[in-house]
């Protein structure tokens, strides 16, 4: 049986019950493309240094690419027995090269996994970001084809304003942009190269760290070679866990929004949107039931992203310096983080992609004059009225429609004359909607030549990556 590598002072193996409870290489195995990325990296500057010769140093290369092979083949043994994703590569290493005993030269499992997590990050946040993109991509093709679809914009979900439906959509996507933004700063600061700082307090051996860095892409946008700065905080440091968990966190969050908006507007309460069959399930009781089950299951695990949050800030807290075995326990929450996100961002692109828009549903709910009563008072305050006395008399109107039963703009005028004595004949040109939409220009308002420059900003800023 394997002797593990840390065996030499211990008389007698780990416990089987040990070994199950310590193995991590059944969820830290994904991290092989980038552990030996960074076996590569390593043993190419212990060649350029002159530790190992440049002969052990393809030796290394080779064995390492054939077991790249074999792991993306799916043919590699792996062996519980070796605890970790590490351990494992190295000993098939060293059954097929003498040289790999030379390999952990100068390194220590604690800044190799802190360098396999950066480069891990790095992959994930923009592979998380290109997945958003594309969900923003299937929300602006939404808006797009629904361009001229207005809708009422609800404050305490209660009927506020109209907007365009575009309007409401532009909000999702800035949202989503945010998140995006969010995962491109973590995988700035995940760009500065862990190795060399050993164990905890660096290596006597005369290594060349930027160069290490510069082999596995640690660099900044000039070129020039990015490595950390204190051997123990590296070693330690586990704060672009806690970021990278959080951007998905609060990702869930934003996909939790957008779906309880359309879980509502798929109910018979609303009917504005016919969410896609391919994302619906059926009652096993019920024969009439389509469900909105996408949307609740993307608003379902905005609770198991936050909880690995939760998880990730707990475990880190309360820790000495520097590494503790405890930080194991950190993985699993991450990448479930990232895998959770990253389906939820194709769902949330998939609910969109076969989304319609029932427009009478939608025409009849905005048609509600009273959606434009604050129109009303800026039409008081166009009069020179002060707004708290035009709201004032708006809200009197309001309840003489109420008392005689009848939509906003259809209250005589002889009412409206002695509620306020500014309001003229042609108060109720303040009803049409297209003129109300008109006047609001404002950059970030819903007029239609606001939306027109949205969509063009939308267009440039979903391509850029
Ligand atoms: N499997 C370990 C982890 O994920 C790797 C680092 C182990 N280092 C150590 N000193 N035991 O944290």
């Amino acid at each position: 049986s394997q002797q593990a590598t840390w065996g030499g002072r211990f008389t007698s193996g780990p416990a089987e019950l040990m070994l199950a409870f310590s193995e991590s290489v059944s969820f830290d195995r994904r991290l092989a493309p980038f552990d030996i990325a960074g076996s590569k990296a390593h043993s190419a500057m212990l060649a350029h240094t002159g530790i190992i010769t440049a002969a052990e140093r393809d030796a290394i290369h080779a064995g390492l690419d054939a077991i790249l092979a074999e792991i993306e083949a799916g043919k590699f043994k792996w062996d519980v027995k070796l605890e970790d994703v590490h351990m494992n590569i190295e000993q098939a290493l060293t059954r097929r090269v003498p040289a790999a005993a030379k390999l952990h030269t100068a390194r220590s499992r604690n800044d190799q996994v802190a360098t396999d997590m950066r480069l891990y990050l790095k992959h994930a946040c923009a592979q998380l970001s290109e997945k958003i993109a594309a969900a923003q991509r299937a929300i602006l093709d939404a808006a797009d084809a629904h361009a001229d679809v207005l809708i009422p914009g609800y404050t305490h979900l209660q009927r506020a304003q109209p907007v365009y439906l575009a309007h409401h959509l532009f909000a999702w996507l800035e949202m989503l942009q945010r998140d995006r933004a969010r995962l491109a700063e973590t995988a700035a600061r995940a760009n500065w190269c862990p190795l060399g700082s050993g164990a905890i307090a660096g290596t006597t051996l005369p290594i060349d760290r930027e160069f290490t860095a510069r082999q596995l892409g640690f660099v900044d946008a000039r070129g020039r070679p990015q490595v950390t700065q204190n051997s123990m905080d590296t070693v330690a440091d586990r704060d672009l866990f806690t970021e990278f968990a959080h951007a998905c966190a609060l990702f869930g969050v934003h996909i939790s929004r957008i779906a309880e908006d359309l879980i509502l507007w798929s109910s018979a309460e609303f009917k504005f949107v016919e969410l896609p069959d391919a994302f619906c399930t059926g009652s096993s009781l019920m024969p009439q039931k389509k469900n909105p089950d996408s949307c609740e299951l993307l608003r379902g695990k905005s609770a198991r992203l936050q909880g690995n949050l939760h998880t990730l800030l707990t475990l880190a807290k309360g820790l000495p310096l520097t590494y503790n075995r405890d930080l194991q326990e950190d993985k699993p929450p991450l990448f479930d983080s990232h895998d959770q996100a990253a389906i939820c961002a194709d769902v949330l692109a998939g609910t969109f992609t076969g989304l319609k828009m029932n427009r009478d549903k939608c025409a009849a709910a905005v048609a509600d004059p009273a959606l434009l009563a604050t129109d009303l008072a800026d039409y008081l305050v166009e009069r020179g009225v002060p707004f708290r006395e035009a709201h004032h008399a708006v809200g009197a109107v309001v309840r003489v429609a109420e008392t005689l039963r009848v939509p906003l703009d259809k209250v005589p005028y002889d009412e409206i004359q002695s509620v306020h004595p500014a309001f003229e004949p042609d108060w109720t040109q303040v009803f049409d909607l297209k003129r109300a939409m008109q006047k609001r220009r404002g950059t970030g308002m819903p007029g239609p030549q606001q939306i027109k420059k949205q969509f063009a900003r939308w267009e440039k800023l979903i391509a850029e990556t």
